[in-house]
């Protein structure tokens, strides 16, 4: 008897940029300049006190399994830096340290990876259509009329990918409430926490013990590659989130682990200053350079770094318009697709991870492209 995929596997979309990445790296290798509009990591080489901490950990040799939910030190560090940045307190056993971030309800347009996780496990993403209207962000109401007998949490991201926008601190609140109300479960993916340009992120933990708060070194700190995150969790949770700790990846990279000690160090915090300014200064030129040759932003995005823009003006279908995009001029985006089924062929998610000079080049080459569509 042939062994057979698990039915669920045809739930789980692909990533559809990839294939235009792939093709992005093929034109690079033959020798096209490409400008990588569609990556979502941060160009700056990890910091490097960073990078320092973890080379000496492994010059010991001991690089062996750490306790599931992560080194002891790393833990308090993450519970002295909520106190400091929220103001809010959290046993140490609450924190889990994970392969990165990756791992209910969700907003569309919304992170892709978070419907396949919950495919995996047998759940059923609802994904629930929002608007600029309400921040592309899920509100108390919006949770109130879709909840279902069988809904188990919901889940939101603020900065939000591929919207860079931010949950206005009362709707969080309220949206908190609402779940809690209805027995469910508060997911808060906090990974792009840091990277805000003008109001400052909320904690859900400002409002609530009972939610579960995910994080990452992988964007703010500059650590996409070296897949380390955490997860905080309800006191309740502990024991649950230990065993599966323990199961699923037994302990995440250790030196990795004592590489991310040296993220909070003032060094690397003052290094961190500069890169956000930096990627400020980038999203103000790419918001209103995009907007000069007619796509439309609905809202300033004021975190992460990507701007989803409507492009219906060009195109009814932006995953064409992606690929034409590429082969013509070399820039890559990424299309709505990737993130949503509502109106997603009306948008592209430009990442703004390339210095403004490459941000102007890939602008102009942009326009030059529109413009030979209309001739
Ligand atoms: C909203 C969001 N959550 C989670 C992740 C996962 O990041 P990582 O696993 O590198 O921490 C990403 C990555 O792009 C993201 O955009």
């Amino acid at each position: 008897m042939e062994a057979k995929l698990a039915r669920r596997m045809s739930c789980i979309s692909p990533f559809y940029v990839m294939a235009l990445l792939a093709r992005a790296k093929e034109l690079e290798q033959q020798g096209r300049d490409i400008i990588h509009l569609e990556i979502g990591e941060p160009d700056f080489p990890t910091p490097a006190p960073i990078i320092a901490a973890g080379l000496e950990q492994i010059a010991t040799g001991q690089v062996k399994y750490t306790p599931a939910a992560g080194l002891p030190a790393l833990r308090e560090k993450i519970v002295a830096f909520y106190q400091t940045q929220y103001g809010v307190c959290i046993a140490k056993e609450q924190v889990f340290i994970t392969p990165g971030a990756s791992g209910a309800f969700m907003a569309d347009p919304c992170y892709p990876c978070n419907s396949n996780f919950s495919y995996l496990f047998n759940g059923q993403p609802q994904l629930i259509p929002v608007t600029a209207a309400d921040d592309y962000q899920l509100t108390a109401a919006q949770i109130q009329s879709h909840w279902q007998a069988h809904s188990k949490g919901v889940l939101i991201a603020s900065p939000a990918n591929p919207t860079g926008t931010l949950i206005k601190p009362a709707v969080l609140e309220s949206a908190i409430d609402q779940t809690t109300a209805l027995g469910g479960c508060f997911f808060s993916d906090e990974i792009y926490h840091g990277l805000v340009y003008g109001q400052q992120a909320s904690c859900a933990l400002q409002f609530s013990q009972e939610v579960f708060v995910i994080n990452s070194f992988s964007k703010y700190f500059g650590m996409t590659g070296w897949r380390v995150g955490w997860l905080i969790v309800p006191p309740a949770f502990i024991g649950a989130a230990e065993k599966l700790a323990q199961n699923i990846f037994i302990s995440t990279a250790t030196a990795s682990q004592y590489a991310a000690l040296a993220a909070f160090a003032p060094e690397t915090l003052q290094e961190l200053e500069r890169r956000r300014i930096e990627f400020a200064a980038r999203r103000d030129f790419l918001y209103q350079a995009l907007q000069e040759i007619g796509f439309k932003i609905a809202i300033k995005p004021e975190g992460a770094f990507y701007i989803y823009a409507n492009c219906q003006q060009f195109t009814d279908d932006s995953f064409q318009f992606a690929h034409d995009l590429l082969e013509a001029t070399g820039v890559a985006v990424t299309p709505g697709k990737d993130f949503g089924q509502h109106n997603a062929q009306h948008y592209l998610r430009f990442a703004y991870t390339t210095p403004i000079a490459r941000l102007q080049e890939a602008v102009q080459r942009l326009q030059q492209f529109i413009n030979g569509r209309k001739g």
